[in-house]
């Protein structure tokens, strides 16, 4: 049984008290045990209130409710408020984000509230409480989450994480790549190994998840990476849920120096829940303007889910591909500087189908350079140096030689902003 969570609930006069208690499921262990008619609460009495969360109930566009929001964030930083509102105004989310909200839930006008929305509500308010107490239970050792996004499909963010996890494994991290596209995921299969445990597996396996039992379904990679591979068939994506995967997440961490996870190119609730827990964003985009276009908006969007830009890295891949557009060009439409600019080249597609990432495959190339800057990047990050003894590291089928270790000499992100 989940432990059991305590929330207090402010509304205005716009919201009956009853209407929020209703999106609550009957069954759910969250307990509504203090509420106010108003959202004139000063921080004394903010202070003293014993719970885990705040409800905020509330017109669409109310500045008292915002004033609270951001006074309870103030005073309470570690308790986590979600606002409940009629609608969704993209200016009022917004407000209610920068204010400091954890998250943001349109209430259903009822009477009869549909069994799949007050679920939501109580996934809402479970997520945005775990995610509080797991940062606050993570010890300085948490191993770090890097979800590797992409706008559309093809743009290459399996080539990015298959990469990116076997250089950080063969570097000695403790690492495991988790692929997040339930239905047509092809880690695995990039990675040379066959997928005979699955997360499906996993989800219809029973009991608790703790570490033995995730590692019993892992894969295992020369490099020293672990691989939690996507459903074999479509249909049992659905075995795979957003909760469970917050559960594993939370496992993990305490296992595992980096957690990479590779996605489908669309923000399901599996993909939200990582990117709600995530330490990292690897946004992978292609060149070309449509890509560009829509990974400024998933940009926009991390940021509106209050993801810091600064945590976001961007991956320009097939970059200096002459599609019409120029550098400039390109850094103008994303709005930022790509952090790693990876050039289109045979090499990759060859190395996919030889199930040896190009990151470990000895090749001089620049696009193999790219790919281990990135690795180094998110290595800079941890200042500690690895305690265990480097995994050995395959060698290539292609070519058979070792790895290449010397950084390749890749084009700057400014260079690129100077059309260089
Ligand atoms: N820089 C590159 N040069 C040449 N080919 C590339 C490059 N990057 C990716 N590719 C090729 O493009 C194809 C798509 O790459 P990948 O599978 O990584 O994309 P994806 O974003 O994961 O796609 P999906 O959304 O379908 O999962 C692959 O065949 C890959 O080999
Ligand atoms: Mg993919």
């Amino acid at each position: 049984m989940a432990r059991p969570i305590t929330a207090a609930v402010a509304h205005d006069e716009t919201v009956a008290l009853r209407l929020v208690g209703e999106h609550i499921p009957e069954d759910s262990s969250v307990v509504l045990t203090e509420h106010f008619e108003s959202f004139d609460l000063n921080a004394d009495a903010i202070l003293r209130m014993d719970v885990d969360l705040l409800l905020v109930a509330c017109r669409e566009g109310s500045a008292e409710a915002l004033r609270l929001v951001s006074l309870w964030h103030t005073v309470r930083p570690n308790t986590p408020v979600v606002v409940l509102s009629h609608g969704s105004d993209q200016e009022f989310v917004q407000e209610a984000f920068a204010a400091g909200a954890d998250d943001f839930m349109v209430l259903h006008p009822g009477p009869y509230i549909p069994e799949q929305v007050s679920r939501d509500v109580e996934f809402t308010i479970r997520k945005a409480v775990t995610r509080t107490r797991t940062a606050a239970d993570q010890g300085p050792d948490a191993g770090t989450l890097i979800a590797v996004l992409g706008s559309k499909g093809g743009v290459g963010k399996t080539v990015a994480a298959t990469n990116l996890g076997a250089a950080l494994a063969s570097r000695g991290r403790k690492t495991v790549l988790i692929d997040l596209d339930l239905q047509f995921g092809d880690v695995a299969l990039a990675l040379g190994l066959r997928p005979d445990t699955t997360l499906f597996d996993l989800a219809v396996s029973g009991g608790s998840l703790d570490a033995d039992k995730l590692e019993d379904f892992m894969l295992r990679h020369p490099s020293g990476l672990r691989v939690l591979a996507a459903p074999a068939r479509p249909d049992q994506a659905v075995s795979v849920t957003a909760q469970m995967m917050s559960t594993i997440y939370a496992v993990l961490r305490q296992e595992f120096d980096f957690i990479v996870v590779d996605t489908p190119p669309a923000f399901t609730a599996e993909v939200i829940a990582t990117v709600d827990v995530a330490d990292w964003i690897c946004m992978v985009a292609m060149f070309d303007a449509l890509s560009l276009k829509n990974t400024r908006l998933g940009l926009d969007t991390l940021e509106l889910m209050g993801h810091p830009s600064e945590r976001v890295r961007v991956v320009l891949n097939r970059a200096g591909t002459n599609v019409g557009i120029s550098d400039a060009e390109a850094v103008e439409i994303l709005g930022r500087t790509p952090d790693v600019l990876v050039p289109s080249d045979r090499e990759i597609p060859v190395s996919i189908n030889d199930g040896v990432p190009i990151a470990l495959s000895g090749s001089r190339s620049h696009a193999a350079g790219a790919i281990r800057s990135l690795a180094e990047m998110f290595l800079s990050d941890l200042k500690a140096e690895p305690a265990e003894p480097k995994p050995s590291v395959p060698r290539s089928r292609a070519s058979g030689r070792r790895p290449f270790r010397r950084k390749a000499s890749v084009k700057t992100a400014p260079e690129l902003a100077r059309g260089r």
